[in-house]
């Protein structure tokens, strides 16, 4: 018996790829660093557990479709309060992560042969669904020089054609770290309304940016109500990868109906993970948020300092979430990544990291280059940063 041509398009998650030489590493007693994955590694807060254990109800019933009300009401206020944006209870649908929220906002809005504008590199299981749904993707290039900001307008619209329906964007980046500035969301805006583009903006990391500039949201931007498709999880903004709640969040009516259905389709999301997320948003204050991102800050500013001093790297000062793309003075950064887990160690440790090019659409371009997620203690990463610089010696001299 066959499989379906469009699962076999999909490929296996890249950033999973290297686990069977990590495997062979554990085996052989070796501690293994994980800058390869965006799983935070800081405690999910206690108001999560206290409102499960608060939940009294004697039977586990479905929840609403669009998501438990009372979770709908609190996210209202979080907008309200951190970005000024005034959204109503019809434009928020509750999903299982935000990456139930890509899959059906892509479902609704593409249709077979149809294309995608993305700014590469870009999250790597984004591809999955374009393979799945069959969306042709038109990169254009985020030049690692400029910190991965957007090309120019000319740049962008030569991609653009009578096929292609939306922009895809990440902001804060994954795996880039920006963060997009007022006037380039201004420009993608332009462009989508001219060219009648909708703008899916994947803001999971959203409170995640450092220094001076705030990463707005594109909901934000007025004019573009439309336009915009906002992809939200409490996955990173609340260390809570494995409740599995995040939404789709768009004033365009039309849009979101159709988003309904798909989520009338799966019948709810899960009851408790939602009556967790309640707990999150409606009891955790301003603190919370400004204590985790100054931990972040700390972390990105070790690393950034760190491999910027190791001879033959270039990087760019990250911005925000929690990664940084990093190009290396090799040709293969893939072999790379698997030699520092088969063939080196220093005192029984190493590294595991992430071969950026399933960040790229154009394979050749992310071949050289690595992504590090910066999710690990301070401590781990000073010990990563050594083991990066010694391995990237010891490799290039044999
Ligand atoms: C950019 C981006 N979007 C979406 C997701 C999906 O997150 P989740 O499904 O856990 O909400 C991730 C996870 O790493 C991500 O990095």
């Amino acid at each position: 018996m066959d499989t379906s041509n469009r699962i076999n398009n999909v490929e296996f998650s890249p950033i999973r790829k290297l686990i069977s030489y990590e495997e062979e590493a554990l085996k052989k007693g070796k501690t293994i660093y994980h800058l390869n994955i965006g799983q935070p590694d800081l405690k999910t807060p206690k108001e999560f557990f206290q409102s499960i254990s608060d939940f009294k109800e004697d039977t586990l019933t479905y929840a609403h479709s669009r998501g438990r009300k009372e979770l709908i009401e609190e996210m209202i206020k979080f907008y309200k309060k951190h970005f000024h944006i005034d959204y109503k209870y019809e434009d928020i649908l509750i999903t299982t992560g935000g990456s139930e929220a890509i899959l059906f906002t892509l479902l609704s809005i593409f249709d077979e042969g149809d294309e995608v504008l993305v700014s590469e590199p870009y999250y790597a299981n984004y591809n999955n669904f374009f393979d799945l749904l069959n969306i042709k993707v038109n990169a254009f290039t985020a030049d690692p020089k400029t910190g991965f900001h957007l090309p120019k307008r000319e740049d962008i619209i030569c991609k653009i054609t009578p096929k292609t329906k939306g922009i895809v964007l990440t902001n804060p980046g994954n795996p880039t770290g920006v963060v997009y500035r007022e006037e380039e969301m201004k420009l993608i805006g332009e462009i989508a309304k001219e060219y009648g583009l909708y703008i899916i903006s994947d803001e999971v990391y959203k409170v995640f940016s450092y220094g001076k500039n705030r990463a707005i949201s594109f909901g934000e931007i007025e004019g573009l109500e439309e336009n915009v498709v906002l992809i939200e999880s409490i996955s990173k903004i609340y260390s809570a990868c494995g409740a599995r709640v995040g939404a789709v969040i768009s004033k365009n009516e039309k849009l979101m109906n159709e988003i309904y259905k798909l989520c009338q389709a799966r019948l709810s999301v899960s009851t408790l993970d939602m009556v967790g997320a309640q707990g999150l948003y409606s009891k955790l204050s301003d603190d919370y948020f400004r204590k985790n991102r100054e931990e972040y800050e700390k972390r990105r500013d070790l690393v950034y300092n760190g491999i910027s001093k190791i001879s033959g790297i270039q990087v760019t000062k990250p911005e925000g979430a929690f990664y940084v793309v990093v190009t290396l003075p090799i040709e293969n950064a893939e072999d790379f990544c698997i030699w520092l887990l088969t063939d080196f160690d220093l005192n029984g440790e190493t590294i595991m990291l992430a071969p950026a090019e399933g960040f790229y659409s154009n394979k050749e371009l992310g071949r050289n280059k690595i992504r590090i997620s910066y999710c690990i203690e301070l401590e781990k990463l000073e010990k990563s940063i050594k083991i990066l610089d010694l391995g990237l010696k010891k490799y290039l001299e044999k």
